[in-house]
């Protein structure tokens, strides 16, 4: 579904991005962990299209996305929907409105009561009452709830990928539980393909088909717990190390 080949960036006088393979099968899900600032949120922008690389290629469903024009780029970013790591609401609009905005994009067809009734499963799906939350402003709500409303955003066209960017921090562990069911769920009924950025090496483990372990703008370990678990980086073994002594 994507490939990505020889992907390097820079910023500046700093390189984020060293070099990035990858494969992401159709119907999978993959993990990204890695400490913070080393490039994960970068990587994914790539893969969407938001920004581009100074050299390699992104491939998504057989279209190289890294060279495509602003039109080119909006066709293919149909396929996606995108939970970014701020949540990324329109402020100005009310919750009902942000979930209700990708359909009345994309989703001509859907008018009146359809519309309404689609809005109203979405919010249902992510245990929000549409009636309290709905008519509510981004900024009058938590930001748990927040973060579900953006989940609820980012899946509103039954996209074909769908990129997470930490969905599950801030979240109660209930809360988080249900996005994990909810992203392998996507996967097992509708063959979604998931990426998602995470911090919480418990859900990551439940739902990837695939990790990676991104450090300093490469891929250090590929695989799912084992590898992670017995890699021999120095960073890797820190950052599980922490982990583990916390959940004895
Ligand atoms: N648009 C940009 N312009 C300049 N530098 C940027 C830009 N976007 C990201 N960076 C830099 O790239 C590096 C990687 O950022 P990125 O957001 O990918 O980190 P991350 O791995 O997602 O971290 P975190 O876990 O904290 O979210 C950081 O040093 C950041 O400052
Ligand atoms: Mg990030």
């Amino acid at each position: 579904m994507i490939r990505i080949v020889g992907v390097r960036k820079r910023f500046g006088d700093r390189e984020v991005l060293k070099g990035i393979d990858l494969d992401i099968p159709r119907g999978s899900n993959l993990v990204i962990l890695g400490g913070s600032g080393m490039g994960k949120s970068v990587l994914m922008k790539h893969i969407i299209g938001l920004l581009q690389p100074d050299e390699g290629q992104i491939i998504v469903d057989g279209e190289d996305i890294s060279r495509m024009s602003p039109l080119q780029l909006k066709r293919v970013r149909g396929k996606f929907g995108m939970v970014f790591q701020n949540g990324a609401l329109f402020d100005s609009m009310s919750n009902w409105d942000n979930v209700a905005f990708p359909l009345r994009e994309h989703r001509r067809d859907l008018k009146g009561a359809a519309l309404d009734e689609r809005v109203r499963h979405l919010f249902q799906l992510f245990s929000l009452d549409p009636d309290v939350v709905g008519p509510r402003a981004p900024s009058e709500i938590s930001g748990g709830q927040r973060k579900r409303v953006a989940l609820a955003r980012a899946v509103a066209l039954d996209p074909a990928i769908v990129l997470y960017d930490e969905p599950t921090t801030g979240l109660d562990p209930i809360t988080t539980d249900q996005v994990d069911e909810m992203i392998l769920d996507a996967k097992r009924k509708l063959g979604v393909t998931s990426i998602v950025i995470s911090h919480d090496i418990a859900s990551a483990f439940k739902i990837a088909d695939h990790i990676i372990f991104i450090y300093d703008g490469q891929i250090v370990v590929r695989g799912l717990k084992h590898e992670m678990l017995t890699s021999t980086h120095p960073f890797v073994q820190r950052f599980f190390a922490t982990w583990t002594a916390k959940n004895v």
